[in-house]
Order: structure tokens, then sequence, then C-alpha cells
């Protein structure tokens, strides 16, 4: 049993999607290292991440990023009580090297291997930035989720709401992609949206005012390509910048919501609280949505909580430490855990009906 009084370093290893990502956690929440490597340059002129670029790039750096990560935290794989893997959901071929490789350094150096799931990464990451206590509400959007679950404890999840279709982030990047504003999408959505006036195009908000805390984007991507198709050859730099603008209104609208039925749900079983909304995952980076939700947090006196920009999107970090929730509680994984393409946070979360449902 590892003593966990004692200062204990983990090792996280991110590789689920288009980011290698080797980080350097203690147990009492310090990071040591946190070195990411993107592959944006990679994908972009595919329009979007090629799961066999992906996996080759992962396994051509992981191990030189795991060596730059434990020089930049100043210490050896003799010193890790344990290493942390994405084991799952994502793209399969990359969660096998990383997986594979957390697998090795365990053997090799006789120490446990934790196998965590990449969504329980963002969902404890404020965990490990503001030492947030349980159970909280979360919303988690990113490239290939949205959901809002209740976070009860480690392994203890209660889903809300799922996308019935797209992603937010995959929703973003799509309506770059219609707009012509290149890739990965989301950001270069919030720099268009910034400049164009959110109240000139009229677009859907999807599943707005219907019973539950679904999503649904797709809708809304589609009523931005009529739009392009609507105005032409004759679009300007300010009809996208306007589209942009107006996208980004509806989905924080319909983000909002959805939400103000999740907190009625969540204060159901939590009426004394505590009232925590905490949002994770790429989309978490949008200053537009964190400025919807801090008003909505205000009006509904819940305190919001977003970990910063380079801890919401992919990172090592967030996989180590949920390696020391994880190693502190003694849930450990054997050698012979499987990598999981998908993997539900709440797998007793009914099915949400339709076409492209995400878990
Ligand atoms: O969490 P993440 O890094 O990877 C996944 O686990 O999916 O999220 C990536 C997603 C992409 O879809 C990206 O376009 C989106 O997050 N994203 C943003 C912003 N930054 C990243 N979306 C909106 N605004 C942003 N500033
Ligand atoms: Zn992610």
């Amino acid at each position: 049993m590892v003593n966990m009084a004692k200062k204990i370093y983990l090792l996280g290893l991110e590789s689920s999607c288009d980011e290698t990502a080797a980080a350097v956690v203690t147990g009492d929440g310090e990071i040591r290292a946190n070195v990411v490597l993107s592959q944006i340059e990679e994908h972009r002129p595919y329009g979007g991440v090629v799961p066999e670029i992906a996996a080759r790039s992962h396994i051509t750096h992981l191990d030189h990023l795991i060596a730059r990560a434990l020089a930049q935290a100043e210490c050896d794989f003799a010193d890790l009580a344990a290493v942390a893997a994405t084991s799952g959901p994502g793209l399969i071929g990359g969660v096998m090297i990383g997986m594979m490789t957390g697998k090795a350094i365990a053997a090799a150096r006789n120490i446990p291997f934790i196998g965590v799931n990449h969504l329980e990464g963002h969902a404890l990451t404020v965990r490990l930035t503001d030492k947030v206590d349980f159970p909280y509400l979360l919303l988690l959007v990113s490239g290939g989720h949205c959901q809002i679950l209740i976070v009860r404890g480690v392994g203890a999840y209660q889903r809300l709401g799922t996308t019935i279709d797209d992603a937010a982030g995959e929703a973003f990047d799509k309506t770059a992609k219609i707009l012509g504003l290149g890739y990965p999408g989301g950001p270069a959505v919030e720099a268009a949206a910034k400049l164009g006036d959110g109240t000139r195009f009229s677009l859907p908000r999807p599943l707005k005012g219907k019973p539950g805390c679904h999503f649904s984007f797709s809708g809304l991507k589609t009523a931005v390509l009529r739009q392009v198709e609507k105005i032409g050859a004759t679009i300007s730099q300010q009809d996208i910048y306007d589209l942009a603008a107006s996208f980004q209104c509806a989905l924080c609208d319909s983000i909002l919501d959805r939400m103000a039925t999740a907190v009625d749900l969540y204060l159901e079983q939590y009426p004394h609280g505590p009232h925590i909304l905490v949002v994770a995952g790429g989309v978490a980076a949008n200053d537009g949505l964190k400025t919807s939700l801090r008003q909505f947090c205000q009006q509904k006196k819940f305190t919001l909580m977003v970990p910063p920009a380079a801890l919401c999107t992919d990172n090592g970090a967030m996989i180590a430490w949920v390696g020391v929730e994880r190693l502190r509680r003694g849930m450990v994984d054997g050698l012979d855990l499987a990598a999981r393409a998908r993997w539900p946070l709440d797998p007793d979360a009914p099915p949400a009906g339709g076409a492209g449902v995400k878990a």
C-alpha cells in the first residue's frame, strides 16, 4: 500500500485524441510538470483529426514527452508512486498507445497502474486546481462530449443530460468549417464572434423549453449552413463575423436553458447545497460561454468554477490527478485492463434518443 502521507509523484499520460501529453503531479496537488504536444498542424490539412495520423504521432512523441516531464519535475521513474494513463473513451489507437506505455512503466517499476476515464480527468480537474469538495454540478463541454453530471465522488456520477447528436466543440468545429474559419474551430469561431453582432441572424435554439437536460446542436450548425447558402457568393467578412457571433449566442442560450433544468434536478437532491457549478472540457475556454454562465450562476445563487484554459483542454495533469484520487482510495487497475473507445461516466444513465448519440 502506498504511503500517501509522504510526498508522492504520479505520472499521467493522455493520448485519446490529438494531444500527446505527460505530466507529473504530487499527491497534494502540485503540478510539477505538464507537457502537452498538440498535433493540430498534422491534422490541419484534413480539417479534422485523422485517427491513424494521431496514433502514429502519439507513438513517435510520447517517450520523449515523458522524459521531458520527468526532467521538469526533477524526478525519475524510481520516484513515481504510480502511473495513470487514459484508457478511454477516445480514438482507440491513441488510447492503446498511452495505456500500453503506462502499463509498461508500471510493470518495469513494479508500481500501481491506474487506467483513467478521460472524462473523469475533466470532471475532477477542479479538485486539483481549487480543492472543491463533492458534490457539485458539472457541465462537461468538449470536442467529443456535451454532458451535465452530478459529481458525487470519485467514480460516482449521475448523468442528467447528454447530446443527442453533435457535441458542443464539434458544433464549433463544424461551424468554423462552414464559415471558412479553419481548424481547430472553437477558438476561431470565438475570435470571429468577438467582431460580430450576435443578434443579426435569428438561429434556432435546439430543444429550448423542452423537458429534460439533453442537448442537440446539429440543427444549429445546419441553420448556419443555410444562411451561408442564402447569402451566396457575396458573403462579406462582416457577415461571417455576425454568423459566428449569432451561432455562439444560440449555442450559449441552448446550454443555459438545459442548465436551468439541471440546476432544479440538482437542488431536488441537494437543497442545501453545496451550490457549485463546474465547467470543464475544451469549450470551457470560451469567454462568451463563461460570461453567460457567470450571469446564470448569479441568478441561481451558484458559484461558477472554471479551471484555467490550459487545464480545460486535454492535458496529462488531469489524468495524473485522477491517479492521485484513485490511488488514495485503493482504486488501482490490473495490467489486463482493456482500452475502451466508449466509456460512459454513468453506465446506468438511460439512453438518450437521437441519431448520433454520444455516451
Ligand atoms: O477537451 P478538448 O481539448 O478535447 C476533447 O476531449 O474533445 O476539447 C476540444 C474542443 C474542440 O472542439 C475545440 O474546438 C473546442 O474544444 N474549443 C473551443 C475553444 N477552445 C477549444 N470551443 C469554443 N471556444 C473556445 N475558445
Ligand atoms: Zn477532453
